[in-house]
């Protein structure tokens, strides 16, 4: 610019007429970042909202209450906690009025566990102690969800959606055991969980 080659005049404070001209300079940089953020947030909301759009959050996962008892992955044998071949820790459960199977769940601390529940007559739901496993079992469908328990001990499970007269007496536990612990009872392949035998 050719500012700099000429003395600036002064304003009546004293000031450089130069100083105008940078804060001009400064005030349409500053409008060009805001005009840029705008539009990448109007952007954002667009491509999120057709995103949501076309794929609704919850993966929809159904299955047939007439043979969940009977055959696939909710039959009474494969409920309990799993450690897959992957090192993945799958805690598989069924709802019934007025319980829930297994009545005692046993999963490791410090480690993702997912959960994998169903129901096979109402709704019923549940909530793990002061965590944030929360979750609602419909029949019809699979609830799933991956959460982690930081802290040991045992919690208890209470069924959280109004499912019959018995609602207030269905709950289960859930002790949370060293990881360590966990992994070396869980080698054997097969369902754990600390309902007494
Ligand atoms: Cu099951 Cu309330």
């Amino acid at each position: 610019m050719s500012v700099a080659s000429t003395p600036p005049p002064e304003d009546s404070h004293g000031r450089g007429h130069i100083g105008e001209v940078v804060a001009l300079a400064a005030e349409k940089r500053w409008a060009v970042v805001v005009l840029a953020i705008t539009l990448l947030l109007l952007i954002v909301m667009v491509v999120t909202g057709l995103h949501w759009a076309a794929m609704p959050p919850s993966r929809v996962e159904t299955i047939d209450v007439r043979t969940v008892h009977l055959a696939g992955e909710f039959v009474e044998g494969n409920l309990g906690t799993a450690l897959g071949a992957d090192g993945r820790v799958t805690v598989r459960l069924v709802a019934q009025q007025y319980s829930f199977v297994p009545q005692c769940i046993v999963v490791p601390d410090e480690m993702p566990v997912t959960f994998r529940g169903t129901a096979t007559d109402a709704i019923h739901g549940f909530v793990i102690g002061k965590t944030n496993a929360n979750t609602m079992l419909v029949p019809g469908f699979v609830s799933t969800f991956t959460t982690r328990f930081d802290k040991r001990g045992e919690r208890l499970m209470p069924c959280h959606e109004y499912c019959g007269t018995g609602h207030a007496a269905m709950w289960a536990r859930v002790q949370v055991i060293p990881a360590a612990e966990f992994l070396a009872r869980a080698t054997s392949g097969e369902r754990l969980s600390c309902v007494a035998r």
